[in-house]
C-alpha cells in the first residue's frame, strides 16, 4: 500500500473521533473490489452505513515506528452504484496514553488515516480511489476515546462538516506493511450473573467472569439521558466496587442517548473487569437482560481441550485459557485492565508453551515476533516490552524476559514443526545470545545488569517484587539456556553452530566454577550491580533457592550424577516452607516438571493440589475465574497485596497448564520430530484428579489422552493421528510405539 496518502482532521481534534468520507461513483459493472486501510491510532471502516470487516480495534498494536499494519478487505459485495465510504479515526495505542509513565502522546500528536480502495470492472479495466484532500471529514458522535481511559459517545451531538481532509505527510515516517497476525474480533456474549446494590450503595452488574474487551447494551429512553459505566475487577472485603488496581487507567465508558433506541458498545476502547457499577443510568428500571459483556481478542483458534474429574483443577484451567484470551489481544500483553496492557516479554515467554496447547498461536506470535525483531537493538539486546513505545526507556534489559527471543520461536517449531519459524528469527536468536556473551563483566556469564530477577518469587519475604535468588545466577542460567536454544535451532536449520556449540559449553563450565560447588549452588553471591545511591540491585542474590535448583536442573547445569542431591535440595526447601513452593515468574513454570523428571510426581501433585498461599489453587479457592498477578492478590482477610501493582488477570502463572498438558494427561511433542510428527503419550494418573479427557489438534491431526479411575484400575484410551508415531509410557515402565489408531491399556 501506498505510504503517500494520508490524511487528517483539518482542525485538532484531540481525542475525538471524526469521520473521513468520500462516495464513490461506478461507472461499470464491477468484478472486484478491495479496500486497503491504516491509522496511525484505530480506524472503523464503513461502506453504505455497514462496518467492513469481522475485525475491531484494527490496524492493532504493533511497534508503530517500524511496522504499520494495513488491512485489505474485500468489499466486493459492499458496493453498489453510489457507495458511500466512511472511516472513523480514533486515537488508539498510537495517539493516546500508553504505558504507566506516559502523561500524552505516544507516537504521533494526532490521528490520521489512509485508504485505497481497487475497483476491478468486468470490462478488465481498473480504478482505484485513495485519500486525499477531496474527502470530507465530519464529526461524530464519539467526543473522547482511549484505550485506557475509556470512552464517551454523545448522540445528541450534532453532526457537522469540518471541511475537507487534509493531506498529511507527517505519517509518511510510518514504515506501511500488510497484516501479519489474526484480526482482533468479537467472542463470548455473556449475560449478568447478578444486579445487587454494595455496602456503599452502589448498583452493580456481576458478569461472573473476569475478561477483556466491553459491555453492550440496549438503551431505549429518551433524548439527553445520560449513562456512565465503571468497571472492576473484584470487590474490596467490605463488598464494595474496587478500582485502585486500574491505578491511572480511568475505563470509563459514558453515553448520552438522543431519545433512539440503541444498541451501544465502545469502538474504541476496551476493558479488564468483571464487574460494572451503573454509576449512572436513568431509565426507571435496570434490565439486567439490557447488558451483554463482550469478550475482545485475537481470533485464535482453540487446539487444547481438557476435563479432569477435579472442580477446583478445571477452574484452575479455566481460569488459564480465560488469561490468555484476556490477554492475547493483537499481541501477549501483562495484563488488560491497568495503565500497561503492555507486550511484556517475559510474561509471554513463560506462558508460550501452555498457550500452544489452548490456541493455534503461530499467526498471533508470527507477528509479535516481527516487532521484537525490529525492535532488537543495535546490540542484539529485546527490552522488558515489545512495542517499547514511550515505556522502553523505563524497562530493563533482563534476563528471562529478553530470552523470549530464544524460547518463543523454539517452543513454536516445537509445537507445530515449522522450520519458517525459526529460519525468520534465527537471526534474532543469535543476536540476543551475542548480547548476552558481551553483557556481562565475565565473558562467559552474563553478571551484573539489572533484572527483574524471580519476580514475585516469596522467598524474599512477604510482599516484594524481586525474589531472593541471585539474578547473576538466572541471568548465567538464561544466557546457557538460550546458547543451547540456537544450537538446537541452528541443527534444525543446517547452519554451522560451532561457535555456539563452543559458547555453550563455556558457558555451563564457567556457571558451574562460579555459581557452584560440590555439585550444589553456593549460598550467596557478591552484588555486581548498584542503584544511584550505591546500593545493590539485587539485595538477596541467593544461590540455594527452589528457583536456582529449578534452573540448574530444568536447564541442565549439573552432571547427571548431581541430580540427585539437587533434587533432595529442592524437596528440603519445599519441605521447609510448609510443603509449598516460593518461586515467582522464573522458576514457577519448570518445577513441576522438574519434579516430574525426578520421579517425584507424587510431590508436584502436592504442589498442584496445595490450597494454602502461595499455590494455586488459592486464588481458585478465593473465586478467581482468571489467573492473578500475584500468587494471594487478595490475601485470607479480604485486603490486597497492594493498590500500585495488583492485577487479577495475569497469566503467568497459567504456565502450570503445560505440565497437566505434558505430565498430567501426558502429550509431550518430540522435538527430534516438531510438531508432533512424534510425540510421547506418558499421562500420570492420579486418584484426586480421578479422570482426565484431553484432546489436542496438531498439524498432524488431533491427539487423545483419556484416563480414569475404577477401583484402584486406571484405564487409559490414547488416539494417534494417522501418519504419526507415539511413544506409550505408562507408570510402572511399560513402554510400547505405536502408529495411528486408538489404543486401551489397563494397569
Ligand atoms: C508487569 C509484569 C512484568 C513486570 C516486569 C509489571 O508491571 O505487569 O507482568 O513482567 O512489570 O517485571
Amino acid at each position: 500500500m501506498n505510504n503517500k496518502n494520508w490524511i487528517t482532521a483539518p482542525v485538532p481534534m484531540g481525542s475525538a473521533s471524526c469521520v473521513f468520507a468520500k462516495t464513490v461513483s461506478l461507472k461499470k459493472p464491477l468484478e472486484s473490489a478491495a479496500l486497503s486501510v491504516s491509522a496511525i491510532g484505530l480506524f472503523e471502516a464503513r461502506i453504505g452505513g455497514k462496518k467492513v470487516g469481522k475485525a475491531v480495534l484494527t490496524p492493532g498494536y504493533t511497534a508503530y515506528d517500524k511496522r504499520l499494519q494495513y488491512m485489505t478487505f474485500d468489499v466486493t459485495d459492499m458496493m453498489s452504484g453510489e457507495a458511500r465510504i466512511e472511516i472513523t479515526g480514533a486515537p488508539g495505542w498510537a495517539v493516546g496514553k500508553l504505558g504507566w509513565k506516559a502523561a500524552g502522546k505516544t507516537y504521533h500528536d494526532h490521528y490520521a488515516v489512509t485508504a485505497e480502495l481497487s475497483l476491478c470492472y468486468a470490462d478488465g479495466t481498473a480504478e482505484t480511489v485513495v485519500t486525499d484532500g477531496t474527502w470530507e471529514v465530519f464529526t461524530s458522535p464519539v467526543l473522547f476515546s482511549d484505550i485506557y481511559d475509556g470512552e464517551t459517545v454523545d448522540y445528541t451531538a450534532p453532526i457537522t462538516r469540518l471541511g475537507n481532509a487534509t493531506p498529511d505527510a507527517t505519517c509518511e515516517k510510518f514504515p506501511l506493511v500488510p497484516q501479519l497476525g489474526e484480526d482482533i474480533t468479537e467472542h463470548e456474549r455473556l449475560a449478568p450473573v447478578s444486579l445487587f446494590t454494595t455496602p456503599k450503595g452502589e448498583r452493580v452488574l456481576d458478569f461472573g467472569q473476569n475478561m477483556t474487551g466491553y459491555v453492550e447494551l440496549t438503551y431505549c429512553g429518551k433524548a439527553g439521558d445520560r449513562i456512565e459505566l465503571s468497571f472492576a475487577e473484584v470487590l474490596d472485603r467490605e463488598g464494595n466496587f474496587y478500582t485502585e488496581n486500574y491505578r491511572s487507567a480511568k475505563n470509563k465508558i459514558i453515553y448520552v442517548s438522543d431519545g433512539t433506541p440503541r444498541v451501544f458498545k465502545p469502538r474504541f476502547s476496551f476493558q479488564g473487569f468483571r464487574y460494572v457499577r451503573l454509576d449512572s443510568y436513568p431509565a426507571e428500571a435496570v434490565e439486567p437482560r439490557d447488558f451483554r459483556a463482550i469478550a475482545v481478542h485475537s481470533d485464535m483458534a482453540r487446539t487444547g481441550r481438557l476435563v479432569t474429574g477435579n472442580a477446583k483443577i478445571n477452574q484452575l484451567y479455566h481460569n488459564t485459557v480465560w488469561g490468555q484470551k484476556s490477554n492475547y489481544l493483537d499481541l501477549p500483553t501483562d495484563c488488560p485492565q491497568r495503565d500497561e496492557r503492555l507486550g511484556w516479554t517475559g510474561d509471554a515467554q513463560v506462558f508460550c508453551r501452555t498457550a500452544a496447547y489452548n490456541y493455534d498461536v503461530r499467526k498471533f506470535f508470527e507477528k509479535w515476533l516481527a516487532d521484537v525483531r525490529a525492535e532488537q537493538r543495535e546490540d542484539g539486546a529485546v527490552l522488558g516490552v515489545v512495542p517499547s513505545g514511550v515505556v522502553g526507556a523505563y524497562t530493563r534489559v533482563s534476563a528471562a524476559w529478553g530470552d523470549c527471543a530464544t524460547v518463543i520461536p523454539w517452543e513454536l517449531y516445537c509445537a507445530y514443526g515449522d522450520k519458517q519459524i525459526l529460519c525468520e528469527n534465527f537471526n534474532l536468536m543469535k543476536r540476543w545470545v551475542d548480547y548476552q556473551h558481551s553483557a556481562g563483566a565475565e565473558e562467559y556469564l552474563w553478571l551484573g545488569g539489572y533484572h527483574y530477577g524471580d519476580w514475585l518469587a516469596m522467598d524474599a519475604g512477604p510482599d516484594v517484587y524481586m525474589g531472593a535468588t541471585s539474578t547473576d545466577l538466572i541471568a548465567s542460567a538464561f544466557f546457557y539456556h538460550s546458547a543451547d536454544l540456537v544450537v538446537k535451532a541452528g541443527e534444525v536449520l543446517g547452519e554451522d553452530v560451532a561457535d555456539y556449540r563452543t559458547l555453550r559449553e563455556n558457558v555451563r563450565r564457567t556457571f558451574r566454577d562460579y555459581f557452584m560447588e560440590n555439585g550444589m549452588p553456593k549460598e550467596q553471591f557478591p552484588a555486581t550491580s548498584f542503584n544511584d545511591k550505591g546500593e545493590p540491585r539485587d539485595p538477596f542474590r541467593r544461590g540455594v533457592t527452589q528457583t536456582a535448583l529449578v534452573l540448574i536442573l530444568h536447564f541442565g547445569l549439573c552432571d547427571e550424577t548431581e541430580r540427585p542431591a539437587l533434587v533432595s535440595k529442592l524437596v528440603e526447601l519445599i519441605e521447609g516452607f510448609d510443603g509449598r513452593m516460593t518461586t515467582g515468574f522464573v522458576g514457577t513454570p519448570y518445577i513441576l516438571h522438574v519434579l516430574t523428571a525426578a520421579g517425584r510426581t507424587d510431590l508436584a501433585y502436592r504442589l498442584l493440589f496445595e490450597e494454602r498461599n502461595p499455590s494455586w489453587l488459592y486464588s481458585v479457592t478465593h473465586g478467581a475465574t482468571t489467573m492473578w498477578e500475584h500468587w494471594n492478590s487478595q490475601k485470607e482477610d479480604g485486603s490486597f497485596w497492594s493498590t500500585s501493582m495488583n492485577s487479577f488477570n495475569h497469566y503467568a502463572y497459567g504456565s502450570v497448564c503445560d505440565w497437566i498438558y505434558g505430565v498430567a494427561a501426558g502429550i509431550t511433542f518430540d522435538e527430534r520430530a516438531a510438531g508432533y510428527r512424534k510425540f510421547t503419550l506418558a499421562p500420570h494418573p492420579d486418584k484426586r484428579l480421578g479422570h482426565i479427557n484431553c484432546a489436542l489438534d496438531t498439524v498432524c491431526g488431533r491427539i487423545e489422552s483419556n484416563w480414569y479411575y475404577k477401583g484402584e484400575t486406571v484405564y487409559y484410551e490414547f488416539t494417534v493421528p494417522q501418519g504419526t508415531e507415539a511413544t506409550v509410557l505408562l507408570p510402572g515402565g511399560y513402554t510400547e510405539t505405536v502408529g495411528g489408531g486408538t489404543y486401551h491399556f489397563a494397569q
